[in-house]
C-alpha cells in the first residue's frame, strides 16, 4: 500500500459557473482542494468589484463547511486606476481572454496594444495578469502563435507577473523558463491526452477543450515539467463543466470536467513515474511561492486503492460527465482533515 498526504492542494485555474451548476460542482472541488483561482468568464463577465464580491458570496454559500478559499479574478478590460486600487485586495489577479478565443470570451480583448496602459498600472500595483494565450489562427498553432505576445509583454513589463494559462505545447514550456516574470498553469488532461484521444478515433466530446490537446512530444514536455515540479509551473485543472446537452451534440462546447478526480489521477500519474515526492510542489508549493499566498490548512490523504469514477455527476437539475467517466483509477482520496 502506497500513500501520500498533500498539504493544502491548490487549483490555480477553475471554472465554477453559476446558479445550479455552481451548486453542483463547487463541493466537488472544495472537498479536496484548499483553494482555487476562480475564472471570471460568466455571462456577463465578472468585471466589476461588485460582481466579484457577489460571485464570491455565491461560491461561499455553495461550499458549505468545507475549508476552502476562492481566489477571485476579474475579467480583463480597460480598468481605471481607481477601479484597480479598489479591487486589488479582493482578488488574486486579472484574467485576459482574446475576444472569442474560448467559452464566454466574447467580451475579451481585441488588440493587446490598445490595453497597455492597464498592463502598466497592474505592473505598478503588483496585480498579476493571467492570460488565455491563443490567437485566432489554425487550431493546432494558436498557442505557438501567441508566444510572441507573451514574450513581448514579459519584456515590456518586467515587473508584471504573467501566468500563461493552461499551456499545451513544448514551445510554451521552453518560453516559461526564459523570463523570470512568466509562469504557467497546466491541466490534468494535457499531461495525459493528445489530439488522438480527442479526435483520432471515435470523436470524444468530453476531452474537447481549448486549447485543444496537441502532439505526443508536447504532452511529453508538459509531463516532464510537471513531474519535475518545474518551479515556474503550477497545477490549474481548468475543470470546465458543461451540461451533457452542450457536450453530446452538434457544436460541442469546449471544456473538460476533471475537478472530482483531479488529485487521485495526479497521484496515479506521479506514482507511475516514481515522482510522488514532487506532487506537493506541483499542486501547492509552486503556486504559494509564485503568487505569495499562504493557503488555508488542509490535509488530503491519497492511497493506491481503486476509485470508480462515476459515469456522471448529477444534482440541482444538472448532469455533467467527468473525464474518465465509468473508469476505475488506481488511486483515491481516503482521508481529509
Ligand atoms: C473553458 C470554459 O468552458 O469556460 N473552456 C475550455 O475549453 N478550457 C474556458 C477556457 O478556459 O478556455
Ligand atoms: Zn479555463
Amino acid at each position: 500500500m502506497k500513500e501520500i498526504t498533500l498539504k493544502s492542494p491548490l487549483d490555480m485555474h477553475l471554472h465554477l459557473r453559476d446558479e445550479e451548476m455552481l451548486k453542483l460542482v463547487t463541493p466537488l472541488t472544495t472537498q479536496t482542494f484548499a483553494g482555487a483561482v476562480i475564472m471570471p468568464n460568466l455571462v456577463p463577465p465578472v468585471d466589476t468589484l461588485e460582481a466579484l464580491v457577489s460571485y464570491r458570496e455565491r461560491i461561499t454559500a455553495a461550499l458549505g463547511d468545507d475549508v476552502f478559499k476562492p481566489y477571485m479574478a476579474l475579467f480583463f478590460r480597460d480598468y481605471s486606476e481607481a477601479e484597480l486600487a479598489a479591487a486589488k485586495d479582493e482578488m488574486i489577479g486579472i484574467k485576459l481572454y482574446p475576444a472569442g478565443a474560448t467559452t464566454n470570451s466574447e467580451a475579451g480583448v481585441k488588440a493587446l496594444d490598445a490595453v497597455e496602459p492597464t498592463f502598466k498600472m497592474m505592473e505598478e500595483m503588483g496585480i498579476p495578469l493571467m492570460v488565455h494565450g491563443e490567437t485566432h489562427g489554425f487550431v493546432m498553432d494558436r498557442e505557438k502563435e501567441f508566444l510572441a505576445s507573451y514574450e513581448y509583454l514579459a519584456k515590456k513589463f518586467p515587473k508584471l507577473q504573467i501566468t500563461m494559462e493552461h499551456i499545451t505545447t513544448a514551445d510554451a514550456v521552453d518560453l516559461m523558463g526564459k523570463y523570470e516574470n512568466l509562469r504557467a498553469t497546466v491541466t490534468l488532461q494535457h499531461l495525459i491526452i493528445t489530439l488522438d484521444d480527442v479526435a483520432g478515433g471515435m470523436l470524444n466530446p468530453h476531452l474537447f477543450c481549448k486549447p485543444i490537446a496537441k502532439r505526443p512530444e508536447d504532452r511529453e514536455a508538459l509531463l516532464q515539467a510537471a513531474l519535475d515540479a518545474n518551479p515556474s509551473l503550477m497545477f490549474g485543472s481548468d475543470s470546465a463543466p458543461h451540461p451533457l446537452s452542450k457536450k453530446e451534440c452538434c457544436g460541442c462546447a469546449a471544456g473538460v470536467f476533471t475537478a472530482p478526480l483531479a488529485l487521485a489521477r495526479l497521484a496515479q500519474l506521479f506514482d507511475k513515474h516514481d515522482k510522488l515526492e514532487n506532487l506537493q510542489d506541483f499542486v501547492s508549493g509552486n503556486a504559494q511561492r509564485l503568487y505569495g499566498i499562504t493557503p488555508l490548512e488542509k490535509k488530503v490523504k491519497l492511497e493506491n486503492t481503486p476509485f470508480e469514477v462515476p459515469s456522471a455527476y448529477t444534482g440541482h437539475g444538472q448532469h455533467v460527465v467527468p473525464m474518465h467517466a465509468g473508469e476505475t483509477l488506481d488511486w483515491s482520496v481516503t482521508h481529509i482533515s
